[in-house]
């Protein structure tokens, strides 16, 4: 059993490049598939998830290796459309998959994503827009079978809600047909824009990622293609909170400010000097933030989810008052008790989270899930005293060496096995 031991309250201050973002490597690797060469995925960075991605892509019959910071996938083997329940139930985005093998094979088998830490994840988006594209689905005994008998077929298609990981897989399978599909009520987050220019380099033509309607017209010329991934901006946004926690400078290299709009809105409201340029964010904290205006979580544009935790532990570190609104996943608060182990005051109803700044004290936390895990990390380096964060297997699913990269900036933070 390994855990992160942290002495809190040290101020922290250097300079970090941002590691790959793995909501884009995860369904750009998906996305060889498609290709019968081989194609280089750049800034791909060291996490279990993407590891269990190129199990998956070995299991389908494509050749992987690593080279530094690429990894290099040789799809022309692909032979089988089949993904064993271990690995599904290891990352549930490998749903990801159904879309990109059925371009490429016509029929796929894969477990039905099992149930999870946020609550329910349905998949019944992924499912209507594949069928709406011709595929036939039926579930057997928790395994899903589908197959697209006359073939995959162009159409419009509208998403009642703008699902990431649907519109996603609706633009991997649209690549299989020869016809034009359009997608409409389209999430429009920075990592669709990632996999749209990957698509584009393999062939296929698609446009209209970053807006709520994007356009696949199909194409038999997909190639193999090069790509560096985009910064992860909830890497980044991770490691200003930590900043702005504990209080220092932080240099943030190689990402978009852009991307981050309404995270370091919170930022400079609560206390923190902000400087931005193209591929840079810098950032200046006292490790004493105030309570900002109300923190609504949103799909992209709005403040991302996946950001809510961390940040809250930030606030619950600082003073003054912040209510925070869940709106995406309905159970993404299981950090909560965690942080009221460290002294945090956070009173939750339903969606919504009112924190009270407070002084942290050290404690034995548990991660709950992966960026909440990240969120007990920050906590941490902010609390009076030493720590413990135990289930590290959460916070490697998403964090490339976090250790390494906090202890780069100063942290006292080491990863200990028990
Ligand atoms: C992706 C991200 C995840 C992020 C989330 C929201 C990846 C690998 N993961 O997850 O980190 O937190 O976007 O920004 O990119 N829903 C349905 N039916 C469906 C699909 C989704 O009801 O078929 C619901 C979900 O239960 C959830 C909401 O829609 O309440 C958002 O989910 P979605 O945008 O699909 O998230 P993911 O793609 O799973």
């Amino acid at each position: 059993m390994s855990f992160f031991e942290i002495t809190g309250r040290r101020r922290l201050s250097g300079r970090l490049a941002v590691q790959g973002a793995k909501n884009s490597v995860l369904p750009i690797l998906a996305a060889c598939i498609l290709s019968p060469g081989e194609c280089v995925i750049r800034n791909c960075p060291d996490l279990s998830d993407v590891t269990a991605t190129l199990q998956i892509l070995r299991g389908l019959g494509c050749k992987v290796r690593r080279e530094a910071d690429a990894v290099i996938v040789d799809a022309s083997g692909v032979n089988g459309g089949e993904i064993p329940e271990h690995l599904m139930r290891e990352m549930r985005s490998s749903v990801i998959f159904l879309g990109a093998i059925l371009a490429r094979l016509g029929q796929a088998q894969i477990s039905y994503p099992g149930g999870c830490e946020l609550g329910p994840r349905p998949i019944d988006l992924h499912l209507d827009a594949l069928r709406r594209l011709g595929a036939q689905i039926w579930e057997e005994d928790g395994v899903l079978h589908c197959r697209t008998p006359g073939g995959l077929r162009g159409c419009r298609i509208h998403l009642p809600f703008p699902s990431v990981g649907a519109t996603e897989n609706t633009m991997l399978a649209a690549c299989g047909s020869q016809q034009t599909t359009t997608i409409v009520g389209a999430a429009r987050e920075p990592e669709i824009e990632d996999l749209q220019n990957f698509l584009n380099a393999l062939g296929a033509r698609v446009t209209g990622a970053g807006s709520d309607v994007i356009t696949v017209q199909g194409s038999t010329r997909i190639g193999a293609a090069e790509h560096t991934v985009m910064a992860d901006r909830i890497v980044a946004a991770t490691y200003l909170s930590a900043v702005g926690a504990a209080g220092g400078e932080l240099e943030l290299t190689g990402v978009c400010p852009e991307h981050l709009s309404t995270v370091l809105d919170v930022m400079e409201e609560a206390g923190c000097v902000l400087h931005t340029e193209k591929d840079l964010i810098c950032l200046r904290s006292n490790g004493r933030l105030n309570g900002v205006r109300p923190v609504r979580t949103a799909p992209y544009p709005g403040f991302p989810t996946d950001a809510q935790a961390v940040v809250m532990a930030a606030l619950a570190s600082g003073q003054g008052e912040t209510v925070f609104e869940e709106n995406i996943f309905r159970s993404r608060y299981r950090h909560v008790s965690e942080l009221a182990r460290m002294g945090a005051d956070i009173r939750l109803t339903g969606r919504t989270a009112v924190v009270r700044g407070a002084p942290l004290r050290s404690a034995h936390v548990c991660s709950t899930d992966l960026r909440g895990g990240a969120a007990l990390v920050i906590a941490a380096l902010a609390a009076e005293g030493t720590s413990r964060v135990g289930e590290l297997h959460h916070i490697d699913r998403g964090y490339d060496h976090l250790e390494l990269k906090l202890s780069g900036l100063d942290a006292a933070i080491e990863r200990k096995h028990a």
